[in-house]
């Protein structure tokens, strides 16, 4: 099964971005997902291909129109078939974590609406069933590279896209911990040197000091994680018991 992404934009020349480089570009080659990108503008109806307007109530910015992003959305699913998920990224969304990912990776057809401008007519939003997802706590100048964040996240957990597959288990979130350091060659770099255990070749110790450390960034780094992986740990240990 393939993951088809319906991109809807103002700006089509931004797809595929960086979308196109990397092993997501080589899987898109490939075949492995698709993209189809359309240009909202060419679903305006008045001579000026406008896509937006001033907001009713008053205030800074425009709004897109609800009109045009419905005859866009119907021209899609018209060629589609139905979206399994329609999401229009916004600031104001769900916030896009791990588990969003995975579950996005496992759907076989995503439209995403990225906004310009202040946002897009509630009405639309609404009439489509459209679900929000944000990528963090920040505002861009629109929903495109927000697309290709998730695009991005997703695509890389599809069954032949990563050369190791084992490679995205031990990574952070898999865990619900960041993940511990890496080493590699030279053994010594500019009079440092790797942490003993990781070349005495015992790998059970090297088990342990990864399980160690990763802990200690967790908790020092991002306490709200540690303190939500401490929880499910007590739940798993209390399971076992009983
Ligand atoms: N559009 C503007 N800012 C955004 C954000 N943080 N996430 C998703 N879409 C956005």
């Amino acid at each position: 099964m393939t993951l088809t992404a319906q991109i809807l934009t103002i700006f089509p020349d931004m797809f595929p971005g960086p979308l196109g480089g990397s092993l997501v570009g080589k899987a898109l080659k490939d075949g492995l997902w698709r993209m189809e990108v359309l240009d909202i503008r060419s679903f305006a109806s008045n001579k000026h291909a406008s896509v937006d307007d001033t907001p009713y109530g008053g205030g800074a910015g425009m709004v897109m129109r609800p009109d045009v992003i419905d005859v866009a959305i119907r021209d899609a699913e018209s060629r589609n078939g139905p979206f399994a998920r329609k999401i229009y990224l916004s600031p104001r969304g769900r916030v896009l974590d791990q588990a969003l990912v995975k579950e996005l990776a496992a759907c076989p057809s995503m439209l995403l609406l990225c906004g310009r401008y202040e946002g897009v007519d509630q009405r639309v939003l609404d009439a489509q069933q459209m679900e929000e997802v944000s990528i963090g706590d920040f505002v861009l100048g629109g929903g495109e590279l927000a697309a290709m964040v998730l695009l991005e996240a997703c695509v890389r957990l599809l069954p032949g896209v990563m050369g190791n597959a084992a490679t995205t288990d031990e990574e952070s979130f898999e865990s619900g911990l960041l993940e511990y350091p890496h080493y590699t060659r030279p053994a010594v770099w500019n009079g440092l040197e790797v942490p003993e255990v990781l070349v005495s070749g015992n790998h059970a110790r090297v088990k342990n000091w990864r399980q160690v450390q990763a802990e200690e960034l967790t908790r020092t780094r991002r306490p709200d994680l540690y303190e939500a992986y401490q929880l499910r740990h007590k739940e798993s240990v209390k399971e076992k018991k009983s």
